[in-house]
Parts: structure tokens; sequence; C-alpha cells
């Protein structure tokens, strides 16, 4: 039986209307790495008709959440980042993305941003999926061409981040 996008969503929605706040997140990771492993969501979600970078496939009316398809062709190094307010799942359907998670060492006072150091990296490869509750810190780094599937609690096109720099190279 195939896994498609009204099943990932109607599986949201109940994960979400079940489980309070901040709960549920690895039911929610199973979900996209259900969807990553099936061959048709693939084809019908990652097809030649995505030509921006961004595009969000499901936005839902009852609880903000989107469903988003990304591509990128070129390598990048991100810079650590949170989501402002929102979660976020980020799922590999292509190639390899090393994720860098960092911890706040210095909280945001004013307009002076929240100082960050790296602790972790993790390597997502195709299939896996991770959540990223509100507040957590990461940057993504890629060598080459990756497809994402991510899920947003909330539409990040309308959220700004905060901001967070990177603690001297030294301190590190
Ligand atoms: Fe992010």
């Amino acid at each position: 039986m195939t896994y498609g996008l009204e099943n990932l969503v109607a599986d949201i929605r109940q994960t979400l209307n079940d489980s309070p706040e901040g709960q549920g997140s690895s039911d929610i990771c199973q979900y996209v790495e259900r969807a990553l492993g099936d061959d048709t969501f693939i084809s019908t979600h990652f097809g030649a008709d995505k030509t921006r970078p961004r595009h969000i496939i499901h936005e839902d009316p009852d609880f903000g959440f989107c469903v988003c398809v990304h591509i990128y062709h070129d390598a990048k190094n991100g810079d650590p980042h949170d989501h402002g307010p929102s979660w976020a799942v980020y799922g590999q359907a292509e190639g390899v993305t090393e994720m860098t998670h960092w911890r706040i060492v210095k909280p945001a006072e004013g307009d002076n941003p929240a100082l960050v150091e790296q602790v972790e990296t993790l390597v997502m490869q195709p299939g896996m999926a991770h959540f990223y509750k509100v507040g957590d810190v990461h940057a993504p780094n890629r060598s080459g061409k990756v497809m994402l599937l991510r899920i947003e609690g909330a539409n990040l096109d309308n959220i700004k981040r905060s901001k967070i720099k990177p603690v001297a190279a030294s301190a590190a």
C-alpha cells in the first residue's frame, strides 16, 4: 500500500490533535520516514515540476503546519539558526545533509544575538528524518544536490528567525 500526501497529512493532524504540545515528535518523524521510503510519494512530489528550491505542498488550514519540498542543486554551508516559534522536521529524500547541532552559550540580549557553539554533527542519509523542537539551533551543510521533505510547525515564510551568532572559532 502506498503512503501518499493525504496519508502523511492525516497522520500528522491526528498526532497534533491527540498529543500535548511538544509531544508526538517521534511519531511525526516516523510518518516522514514512511513517506521518504515510498517510491510513489517521491516520484510524485519531487518531479520535474518542482522548479523552485521551495514548494509548500500542503498548508494545514486547522493546525497551521506545512509540508514542504525543498530541492537544492548547489553545495552550501548554512548558518546556525532556529525557526523562531516553530518546530520543524527535516527529512532527507536524496543526497546527504551534514546537520550540525549547536547550543546556546549566551542568550540574546537586546540587539545582541545569542552566541552558540557546535556540539555535534548528524549525517542525514536518504530516508532519515529528524525533529527540531522550538529553539533548537542547527545548520545544514551539503556538498551537492539534496532533496528534502520538511514539515514546519508553521509556515516559515512568515516567521522571523532568532538572532544567532557562533562564538569565535578559537573558543568553540
Ligand atoms: Fe532549519
